[in-house]
């Protein structure tokens, strides 16, 4: 018999709370929520995108926080320990763990591409610049392969110095550290857009409703992206659930989480728009939003130099606590169900995302032609078919599993007792109708838009 050393668990509450907010927010908040939101109809997707995080997002994550903690498992460990080998319900912790892997390889890349922005504001390189001169860069950028793949490799590295640390001395310690510097920079780049003649501007073009736009498709969007956003769907949440302590409130706990993400992703938002509209900008959507605009915007806004080097270092820290919980809800399965040790597991997957990331990085160069799915490039390829289908595959698992077969009971009780009278029916409700329903229909839009019924439809012919 081997000895198996008691689970480790966060140190505090804090702990577990700053390091889960980190992996929640990261590019999809500071960089995505802001331009789907200004494409979508402004303040009333914001509306719609809270509803979202209410019923679907922040009952889901509870499920996910509710399995880690019962189980004290990985995710595929947890679906194991809870109905055997032989059951199906092992499918949705598969799902979660590749998503978490395939998510980490290609994370690093665009995160990459953040170090390599915070290099060159570091060098001053975007002042003085002309405007064409400076959204050339990131054509550059992409165009060259080596260059993204020594930064894919530093930022891999960097996720493997710190989960190599393990839960306390590693991710806990880490997450203390890199989020209170996080929540700093923002604080200080909202003032900033506050302070800055497009405030007003932005804060409309962000939060004014224009129902016109507010079309289904935008709808679907929200859902999606409260799902990303939370990262739910990808092991993360069931395996940082699996370090924390019995005693722990497990709402309350979540609500920080689901409102830090949130309160966040508006800030940025703020910080954004009322910049780029301070120099006359239109703001761009994609990668252009913070690879183009902003070092643009940055260039020509008194103070830009230091602008722009906290708003990457923010953009890097922010990816950074989001990519060590991808890789630790991998590192985990093999700790668990192979029995490896941490720093074995740590280097074999951190070394074998960064192999699986390298198409990604060549895919705008040396590997443009190599159509993967449709007449998408490897990257394309990989984040359609992660997002659109593995993840929402596995939130519909999760939720109808917690809603519908799973007894849990003591982590029910705990809900029972922990919270008002509320709480637990509440929860239970919208567990077992409101967000299966809400993610199959998404999964449903999304198979059609992608043409994956078109793809199958033409393979059976
Ligand atoms: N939630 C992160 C974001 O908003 C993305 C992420 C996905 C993080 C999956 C961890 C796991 O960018």
């Amino acid at each position: 018999m081997s000895y198996a050393p008691p689970r480790a668990l966060w140190a505090s509450r804090l702990g577990f709370i700053l390091a889960a907010a980190g992996s929640a927010v990261g590019l999809g908040n500071i960089w995505k929520f802001p331009y789907i939101t200004g494409q979508n109809g402004g303040g009333a997707f914001v509306l719609v995108y809270l509803v979202c995080i209410a019923v679907v997002g922040l009952p889901i994550m509870m499920a996910e926080l509710m399995i880690g903690r019962h189980t004290r498992k990985d995710a595929v460990g947890a679906f194991i320990h809870l109905e055997g080998k032989r059951s199906f319900w092992q499918a949705p912790g598969w799902i979660s763990v590749a998503a978490a892997f395939i998510i980490c390889s290609y994370y690093s890349v665009v995160a990459g591409w953040t170090l390599d922005y915070l290099y060159r504001a570091l060098l001053g390189s975007f002042s003085g610049q002309s405007a064409e001169n400076i959204e050339g860069l990131f054509g550059g950028l992409t165009a060259d392969g080596p260059r993204q793949l020594l930064w894919h490799f530093l930022f891999m590295s960097l996720c493997l110095g710190i989960v190599i640390g393990g839960v306390q001395k590693g991710i806990e310690r880490w997450s203390k550290i890199l989020m209170p510097i996080l929540l700093a920079l923002l604080a200080l780049l909202f003032m900033n857009g506050l302070l800055s003649p497009g405030a007003w501007e932005g804060i409309t073009f962000l939060f004014r409703p224009d129902f016109t736009k507010l079309t289904p498709a935008a709808v679907l969007e929200a859902m999606g992206h409260a799902f990303f956003t939370l990262s739910l769907g990808m092991a993360a949440m069931i395996t940082y659930g699996s370090y924390l302590s019995k005693q722990e409130d497990l709402l309350g706990a979540s609500l920080r989480v689901v409102v830090l993400d949130t309160v966040i992703a508006l800030m940025a938002g703020i910080a954004i728009f009322s910049v780029v509209f301070s120099v006359g900008m239109e703001p761009a959507a994609g990668p252009g939003l913070v690879f183009k605009t902003i070092p643009v915007v940055f260039s020509q806004l008194p103070g830009g130099f230091v602008l722009a080097i906290l708003f990457f270092l923010l953009l890097a820290f922010a990816a950074l606590t989001s990519n060590i919980s991808l890789l630790e809800a991998s590192v985990a399965y093999l700790i668990d169900e192979r029995g490896w040790s941490r720093p074995r597991a740590t280097w074999f997957l951190a070394g074998l995302a960064f192999v699986v990331g390298i198409p990604t990085a060549l895919s705008y160069n040396t590997l443009a032609e190599w159509k993967v799915i449709g007449d998408r490039v490897f990257f394309d390829s990989v984040d359609m078919l992660v997002s659109n289908y593995f993840l929402p595959f596995s939130g519909l698992f999760i939720s109808i599993y917690v809603g519908w077969f799973w007894s849990g009971t003591e982590e029910k009780q705990e809900l029972i007792a922990g919270g008002a009278g509320w709480v637990y029916p509440t929860w239970h409700f919208l567990i077992r109708y409101v967000s299966p329903l809400a993610v199959a229909v998404v999964l449903f839009f999304k198979m059609k838009e992608t043409g994956l019924f078109a793809w199958f439809a033409a393979l059976l012919q």
